[in-house]
């Protein structure tokens, strides 16, 4: 039987083993798929041992994106421009292609199930580290009528906005500076997994204006509170979880998997 996992320290957390069970059942396709655990500093020797045992495919979660981007023989457009693997396919002639599936899933998340317009609209981006970059290029490809990135730390958004002019309209700037009017919200820093909310000005957001938190969990965060609280229509990251997943089983097995079923049973088994 073909062989997967997900590796990340810690591990028992990871809920993808559920979610690829549930696509492979779906989809009919024989396959097992477990999880991982590496000291930090283990990455390799316990992904050699697991491709020696004829397995055919990882995901990689904290901390292990960029060792998975080492890994890598060969990168996804995707996952060279954001700078980080979470998903390792060996291919026919037994190297490895890294991808990242997790702008992917999120924009599907958005665009597809949600139904949330990008194409056209303008786009906010809150934060600038590791979680932003992975969704820039995914993001840009939509073609939003502009993507601007604000951060705590503006000169960070500034350097990341500069890798990606090429793609697309995007800028940058501080949080205390963001301009007016934003269709679409995304908050990509880690303020939520503090509790925290990021210091933005309700101007931020237009008429009917969306939120979503790359965060997920039992309850809102304080960024979707605050969002609601101002008449914007608002999602966690829940779906990006799954949509992420779908991504990297349809690179592994040339199938796409209905999210919607699994999505419904997950949001269950966090109430
Ligand atoms: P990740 O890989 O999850 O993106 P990261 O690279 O550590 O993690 O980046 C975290 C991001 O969240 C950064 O943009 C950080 O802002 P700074 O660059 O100024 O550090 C942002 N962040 C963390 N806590 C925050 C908070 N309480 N309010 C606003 N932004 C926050």
């Amino acid at each position: 039987m073909d062989k997967y996992a997900v590796i990340g320290n810690p591990i028992k957390q990871s809920m993808s083993p559920v979610i690829h069970s549930a696509f492979a059942r779906e989809t009919s396709q024989d396959l097992e798929y477990g999880k991982l655990f590496a000291e930090v500093d283990g990455f390799k020797t316990v992904v050699d041992e697991f491709f020696a045992g004829g397995a055919k495919g990882l995901n990689v979660t904290a901390p292990f994106k960029l060792d998975a981007f080492e890994y890598a023989d060969e990168l996804t457009e995707r996952a060279r421009t954001a700078g980080a693997v979470n998903t390792l396919a060996r291919q026919p002639d037994g190297t490895f292609l890294g991808d990242n599936t997790d702008g992917p899933g999120l924009v599907s998340d958005i665009r597809d199930h949600l139904g949330w317009a990008i194409a056209g609209k303008k786009v906010l981006v809150l934060g600038a580290g590791g979680a932003t970059r992975g969704t820039l290029l995914p993001l840009l490809n939509e073609k939003p009528a502009l993507l601007h990135i604000a951060n705590r730390t503006a000169s960070k958004a500034q350097h990341l906005a500069e890798d990606f002019v090429a793609y697309g309209s995007i800028s940058a700037g501080g949080l205390g500076e963001v301009p007016e009017g934003f269709d679409l919200i995304i908050n990509a820093s880690a303020a939520s997994l503090s509790g925290e909310l990021p210091p933005l000005s309700p101007r931020a957001l237009a008429d009917g204006c969306r939120a979503y938190d790359m965060v997920y969990g039992a309850q809102p965060t304080p960024f979707m509170h605050w969002a609601t609280g101002l008449g914007a229509e608002v999602s966690d990251g829940l779906g990006m979880l799954v949509g992420q997943a779908a991504e990297a089983f349809v690179l592994w097995r040339g199938v796409r998997p209905s999210v919607e079923p699994v999505l419904a049973m997950l949001r269950d088994d966090l109430r």
